[in-house]
């Protein structure tokens, strides 16, 4: 079974929908697929349209063993298991901090099922607490979801740091295998600059010993898509909301990566390649709106726009995090 967490402490940057959608592409794909819900937000389990019952059993029961992982995990899709989290789950770090081997409880559940599926995905909280200590003890690799916007590598050093604690000490078998570019406009130079400083910053460490000099940026990232957005409230995947937009396609092309299954279109950067109309809309609609604002400002230089200026200085601040972030002591772990 391929192992994988689903990690960035940073919130709202993509990982709760990544594993939804990744992990329908891949039950679609004919894989039998595990999904835990390690956040007591429980978004995974609502988006999978399972919200718990007050008296049904979840990661939180699991980890403070009133029930067996075989017990608690139950089919949500065809293909597609669920161990579903609920408010409870707030409770479990305080609760096992006396625990021996507090760390290991969930890599020992998982072991417990891993012959009857082929992927696990585990999508991890908004925090590098005891729940993502738990997640990265059990699991092989781990990808990072990161939206390229505004300080989006803040706090990414504490999070290799992180893994590389736990590589050290609990799961010599952990790595850093891939990071998603998420939410990512590819019309707006801070998102490209932001995946090229990543991927500046992963090149330089690929003969190293940490456990992500292995790591690439996937070449196919996930396009803003409000369908993405709305697929939650209906309980549904982006397959079954709207199978026919670019967020199925992205993720489709996603797990197709990641299965080395690759989709007709191959795994090129699709997301690139591939302009639907629904972008092209957009870009149209903007282009109009564009047009009209220069119309009424005769005087103002494309350069001069307010729309770029705070572009320039977004990246300008991006930059500057990444350089504190890397001259930080803990970077050179
Ligand atoms: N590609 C996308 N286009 C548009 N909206 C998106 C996209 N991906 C995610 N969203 C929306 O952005 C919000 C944050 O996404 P998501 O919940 O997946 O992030 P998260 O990292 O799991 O957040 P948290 O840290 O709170 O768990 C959600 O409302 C989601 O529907
Ligand atoms: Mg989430």
């Amino acid at each position: 079974m391929r192992k994988i967490a689903i990690l960035n402490q940073k919130g709202g940057v993509g990982k709760t929908t990544t594993v939804v959608n990744v992990s329908a592409a891949l039950a679609l794909e004919g894989h039998r697929v595990l999904v835990i819900d390690l956040d007591p937000q429980a978004h995974l389990t609502i988006h999978l349209g399972a919200d718990q019952a007050a008296d049904a059993k979840g990661v939180y029961d699991v980890l403070t063993g009133s029930v067996a992982m075989g017990e608690a995990i139950h089919p949500v899709r065809n293909n597609l298991w669920l161990l579903g989290a609920n408010i409870d789950l707030v409770g479990a770090e305080s609760e096992l901090i006396n625990e021996v081997g507090r760390e290991i409880i969930l890599k020992k559940a998982v072991e417990s099922v891993e012959d009857r599926f082929d992927f696990l995905l585990i999508d991890c909280p908004p925090s590098l607490g005891l729940l993502t200590l738990n997640a990265l003890a059990a699991v092989d690799e781990v990808i990072i979801p990161i939206q390229p916007h505004f300080l989006a590598l803040q706090g990414f050093s504490r999070l290799l740091q992180t893994v590389t604690l736990v590589h050290t000490r609990i799961n010599p078998a952990l790595r850093v295998s891939a990071i998603l570019m998420c939410m990512f406009d590819s019309r707006t130079s801070l998102s490209s600059e932001v995946r090229e400083d990543i991927k500046q910053f992963l090149s330089g460490a690929r003969n190293s010993s940490h456990p992500w000099a292995q790591a690439d940026v996937i070449p196919v990232h996930i396009r803003p898509n409000i369908k993405l957005a709305e697929a939650p409230s209906h309980g549904q995947t982006i397959f079954e909301y709207e199978p026919h937009c670019n967020g199925a396609a992205d993720y489709e092309a996603v797990a197709a990566f990641l299965s080395g299954e690759p989709t007709e279109a191959g795994t090129a950067d699709v997301s690139e390649t591939v302009e639907t109309t629904e972008m092209n809309e957009v870009a149209a609609v903007e282009e109009t709106e564009i047009a009209a604002t220069d119309a009424a400002n005769t005087n103002e230089t494309p350069q001069d726009s307010p729309q770029s200026v705070s572009l320039d200085r977004e990246k300008n601040e991006t930059a500057e995090s990444i350089s504190q972030e890397q001259s930080t002591p803990h970077f050179g772990i």
